[in-house]
């Protein structure tokens, strides 16, 4: 898999393939001059190519006078060619964490193929050097051994999409970057049109639209690896652009796509060298947000959301109560093994509360010596008290963390914290879980708009026995879409589309689409559904994502070659850049003066 081989350039072997076997091998090597060591007479070289790196030993008696002389002088990162013979090293001299430590290769010639000025940092893994100045000097930085293993486990992981996806008949098409608009919750980047005055191409926030069409040309099974454009805030798991393996296939139904899938990730799993047990978990959008406060769990631990509306509702505390009678919830968590923690560490906690949209956070705490503390507990009745603890299996060590208010407001509180808990309190959380969140409303309410927006987009499929209901009662239309959520992030999204022109005008016309921008944005899909359109269906997967945490990385910055910082740019190349008056004149564009 992706193995250099020795043919067609200058080497005969490779740093990293040689062994003990290979002993008395004739061999030419090239990399990078590594660590050079001078140990008085003999200059020893680690040389490193992106297979693994060798040591070579330079003895004034085997080569040139001339040759010692370039090796007594050898920089960090020259680029060498070396002849020489491999030979097993002293036993005193073995190195058992070097693949290739049982031997060295005893240079006969080196040649300085190139030299290098003094690096803006050492090619090391696990050393701490500023995210901006990786990604200035990128290609230094993927020198790094751990880099190079990223950018390979990605381009394994793409192979094996493809080779799954050929294996079922899908065809690899490629769709426009110069595109309209389609929507899918983000901004746009725009491209002026030159031969258009004042028309701009839009960049894709994915092919949705194409893969749409192409169901409709009749190509039946359509993937794309393919690069989306959104121009949104960036975070660890965000960029700007960012890859996405598209899949589209017609004549599918319910779940169709989500069996399919199947296969395919544990074909691609497989091929990581990642074991998952399959079938995967298939879990409803309200159980995820009532068990876990969000719809992409990491189901690797528990603490999970509890109601205790109920057990509150007359309460003497009225917070807890006047949000129960006033038709709010009131639920908790159990932070086993934060019963001992201090007021101050506890109160702290309350940003996080807050920061998502809670008033406060009340708490209790059981203490290891069997104490019970709490601001709040004097408001209590004995049977409410019990109650509680009961509910939320209460044992000594635990921290109870409460949110009262309306059900998004304490689902996004309780997640948070039921995160940052694991986080503070080291819950394991090792090996890899996956499952479907699956039955995703086909609305929300956009409170900043005042308006009903598709949760996911507006081309998904409602429910047959919710169709009626778009209209009046948009919020209770379940829709067949679908998530696919690793150790708590969406890898990946899709849906059952609407196939039907009525449909599609009715989900356009609840999302606040205009009957003149249906015809002018949307035109294109209506009329093609109008045309025989299959019943059709897709998922799209953030590569990104998922290579990053296949490799374990915290950031998807790690997995790509060439990433954005947080404010989307380049620090290589400068991108983005200010343009010439001359190209902004052709394209009709004049910037407002400062
Ligand atoms: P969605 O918007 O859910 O669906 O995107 C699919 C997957 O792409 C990844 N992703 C991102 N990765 C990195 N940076 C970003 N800014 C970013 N945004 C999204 C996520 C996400 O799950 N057209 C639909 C798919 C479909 O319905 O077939 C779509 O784009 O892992
Ligand atoms: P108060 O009566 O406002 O002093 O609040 C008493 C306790 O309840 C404090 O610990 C607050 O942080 C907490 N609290 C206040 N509002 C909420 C809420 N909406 N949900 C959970 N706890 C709250």
């Amino acid at each position: 898999m992706a193995e250099l081989k020795n043919e067609y350039c200058m080497h005969t072997a490779t740093c990293g393939e040689l062994r003990i076997e290979d002993v008395d091998r004739e061999v030419v090597l090239t990399g990078w001059a590594w660590h050079n060591r001078d140990h008085g007479g003999l200059i020893f070289c680690d040389l490193r190519d992106r297979e693994g790196y060798v040591q070579v030993v330079v003895d004034p008696d085997c080569v040139s006078a001339e040759d010692f002389e370039k090796a007594e002088h050898l920089g960090r990162e020259y680029v060498l060619k070396v002849v020489g013979k491999v030979r097993a090293r002293a036993a005193e001299a073995v190195n058992p964490n070097m693949a290739t430590g049982e031997i060295e290769v005893l240079a006969s010639a080196i040649t300085v193929l190139n030299t290098s000025v003094t690096p803006p940092f050492a090619i090391e893994d696990g050393i701490e050097t500023d995210e901006t100045m990786r990604m200035k000097w990128r290609y230094m930085d993927i020198r790094r051994p751990e880099m190079y293993q990223n950018l390979l486990l990605r381009h394994t992981v793409a192979q094996a999409m493809r080779n799954a996806l050929n294996a079922r008949g899908f065809l690899e098409i490629e769709t426009p970057i110069l595109a309209n608009s389609t929507p899918e919750g983000a901004r746009d980047y725009i491209v002026p049109s030159r031969p258009n005055p004042g028309k701009f191409y839009a960049l894709p926030q994915s092919p949705q639209q194409f893969k749409q069409m192409l169901m409709c040309a009749g190509v039946e099974r359509y993937y794309q690896i393919a690069r989306c454009f959104r121009d949104e805030d960036l975070r660890a798991d965000r960029q700007p652009e960012f890859t996405q393996v598209d899949i589209e296939m017609s004549f599918v139904e319910g779940y169709d796509v989500v069996d399919m899938m199947e296969g395919v990730m544990s074909e691609v799993l497989e091929a990581a060298g990642v074991h998952v047990e399959f079938p995967l978990q298939r879990m409803p959008y309200a159980e995820a947000m009532d068990r876990f406060g969000n719809d992409r769990p990491d189901i690797r631990f528990g603490m999970e959301l509890v109601d205790i509306t109920d057990i509150v509702k007359n309460t003497g505390f009225k917070v807890f109560s006047s949000v129960a009678q006033a038709g709010g919830v009131v639920k908790a968590i159990n932070a086993k093994g934060a019963g001992d923690w201090s007021r101050g560490d506890v109160e702290k906690l309350a940003v996080i509360a807050e920061e998502n949209g809670a008033k406060g956070m009340a708490w209790v705490a059981f203490t290891t010596d069997g104490q019970e503390k709490s601001p709040i507990k004097k408001f209590f009745t004995d049977e409410e008290w019990e109650a509680l603890k009961a509910a939320m299996d209460v044992e000594p060590g635990d921290l109870l963390l409460f949110a009262a208010s309306d059900y998004a407001t304490v689902s996004a509180v309780l997640s948070a914290l039921r995160l940052a808990m694991a986080d503070r309190l080291n819950v394991p959380r090792e090996g890899h879980s996956l499952l479907w969140v699956v039955d995703f409303p086909m609305f929300k309410y956009d409170e900043d708009e005042k308006k009903y927006a598709a949760e996911h987009h507006p081309f998904t499929h409602v429910f047959e026995e919710d169709l009626d209901k778009i209209e009046d009662a948009p919020l209770e239309c379940l829709s067949y879409a679908y998530d696919l959520v690793m150790n708590g992030f969406e890898v990946g999204g899709g849906s059952i589309r609407i196939h039907n022109a009525e449909e599609q005008k009715r989900v356009l016309r609840r999302c606040g689409v205009s009957e003149e921008d249906i015809e002018v944005k949307f035109g294109h899909l209506i009329h093609a559904l109008e045309l025989g359109a299959p019943p059709h269906g897709g998922i799209a997967l953030g590569l990104d994502r998922l290579v990053m945490l296949l490799a374990g990385k915290a950031s998807i910055r790690d997995v790509i070659a060439f990433p954005k910082t947080s404010s989307a740019s380049d620090p290589m190349t400068g991108a983005p850049n200010a343009v010439s008056p001359r190209q902004l004149k052709e394209v009709n564009l004049t910037l407002p003066s400062a």
